[in-house]
């Protein structure tokens, strides 16, 4: 059992710096290159006993955090110098298709391999992790996870909380073995739910902030966990304290929604501004109130982490109303009928889409949408109390419906998303542009142990259509 629930700081990954930027004169831009080790590295998580033996990007987890800008392209070399074959996806990136990460492009250990990524997207929380076939479960898990942090002129032009008030937050729930070393994942066929929750690589840190608002950049990295949080401060527990959605896996949303409570999925991003104003001198609380047929609780998996909040404001840069609009968000045209369906099935002790698993590479590609076509797809939910969040690499999508005990949630409605949830018995519509590059890319459960085990398929891009 893990007792120091909220005696550490919130850890902060270090941002990282280019080697080197090389000055294209003919577009006047600068691409810039940099390099990163993935290499073995020690957490002493429970006092006194052993170390947990981690692999993570320049060997710390999570990884460090990129802060790009808008237009300045960059090329990553990633060096394997870890034990097992990885493959580095961006998640939220319109990667060109070899620069995706796609699984079974690997690199071995003791050899590297350099992604471009062209950042021509507008301002967005992206993610950078794992995806080697079959064990992207432990791979992430075991550290290889970090911040891709894109920023744009327009988004700036908000003045929402910056620097120290723009705090990302990675939360990860993981199992420790009872000699301080970490649970691996590598044998579980179903879910590992995880009973010690992390946030930036520490368990249930405590993060010193001032009475003034804060955005915080949430990112799911947690295996098989989801969460719904809440706020709550010291004399008023469970009481819910308000704060506003403002953004989501693909940047602002179109306006700030007020809400109680957030719930976030495996791999999703939401952004919210919290204001401590009111409770100065006091803790407030986050807290996760996630109780579903597929989730299995713990002591403690029902706390997050802890602010202490102080009594003064060191500056009020951010610190204004929230601007009542934040964009005008791209969605798609809409249309009606549904253009495709994919039903999320386990079936035969098998994790399939549609009936088929990435593994049966012949028929793995279910779909070749025209490149630019807008479709609907109505994404299914096969059943067996399992949830599964469904994410489409390149695109954006806009979620149009949800049956099932859920609807399409306040914040999700003013949302583009590349994640969403499948709730137990959920059927979800979603629409979206296939665009802008042909390739081949993958959709997956992002559940890490489903996604192993072939919960996989691929679409095709392509200029010439079906
Ligand atoms: Cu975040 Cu295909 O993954
Ligand atoms: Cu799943």
């Amino acid at each position: 059992e893990y007792k120091q629930i909220f005696q550490n700081p919130l850890p902060f990954p270090p941002n990282k710096v280019p080697k080197s930027s090389y000055l294209n004169s003919t577009t006047g831009q600068y691409i810039d290159y940099y390099e990163i080790e993935v290499k073995p590295f020690e957490q002493q998580v429970y006092p006194g006993l052993k170390k947990a033996q981690l692999v993570g990007y320049d060997g710390i987890s999570p990884g460090p955090t990129f802060r790009m800008e808008r237009n300045r392209e960059a090329v990553v070399r990633f060096v394997n110098r870890g034990e097992k074959d990885l493959s580095v996806h961006l998640h939220g990136s319109y990667s060109r298709a070899p620069f995706d990460g796609w699984a079974e492009d690997v690199t071995k250990v003791g050899q590297y391999k350099d992604y471009y990524y062209p950042n021509r997207q507008s301002a967005r929380t992206l993610w950078y992790h794992d995806h080697a076939i079959h064990h992207t479960a432990e791979n992430a898990y075991f550290g290889q996870a970090g911040f891709y942090i894109l920023h744009d002129p327009a988004e700036d032009a908000l003045n929402l909380p910056a620097g120290d008030y723009d705090v990302p937050l990675a939360l990860a729930s993981k199992q420790y073995n009872s000699d301080g070393t970490l649970f691996s994942p590598a044998s579980e066929t179903v879910s590992l739910y995880g009973d010690v929750i992390h946030v930036n690589g520490q368990p249930w840190p405590y993060f010193n902030v001032e009475p003034r608002k804060y955005r915080f950049r949430f990112l799911d990295t947690s295996i098989s966990r989801a969460f719904k949080l809440y706020f709550e401060v010291d004399g008023a527990i469970g009481k819910q304290i308000p704060f506003y959605v403002i953004g989501s896996d693909a940047g602002l949303i179109t306006k700030p929604v007020q809400t109680n409570n957030l719930e976030i999925s495996m791999a999703e991003r939401w952004e919210i501004v919290f204001d401590f104003s009111a409770y100065s001198g006091k803790n407030v609380t986050l807290r996760n109130s996630r109780k579903v047929q597929a989730d299995e609780d713990y002591n403690s998996t029902d706390k997050v982490m802890r602010f202490v909040v102080g009594t003064t404001v060191k500056s009020q840069q951010g610190n204004g109303n929230i601007p009542s609009t934040l964009r005008s968000v791209p969605f798609p045209p809409t249309k009606s009928g549904v253009d495709r369906t994919f039903r999320f099935e386990r079936r035969n002790g098998e994790w399939q889409v549609n009936g088929v698993t990435f593994a049966d590479v012949k028929n793995r590609i279910l779909a070749k949408p025209p490149r630019g076509q807008v479709e609907i797809w109505e994404l299914q939910n096969g059943g067996g109390g399992w949830s599964h969040p469904v994410h489409i690499h390149l695109i954006d999508m806009q979620i149009i419906s949800r049956s099932g005990s859920r609807p399409v949630l306040s914040y999700e409605k003013e949302a583009l998303k590349d994640v969403v949830l499948l709730g137990t018995s959920e059927t979800v519509q979603v629409i979206a542009r296939y665009a802008p590059w042909d390739g081949v890319y993958m959709f997956h459960c992002h559940n890490l142990i489903h996604e192993d085990h072939d919960m996989m398929a691929a679409f095709n891009v392509s200029s010439l259509g079906d």
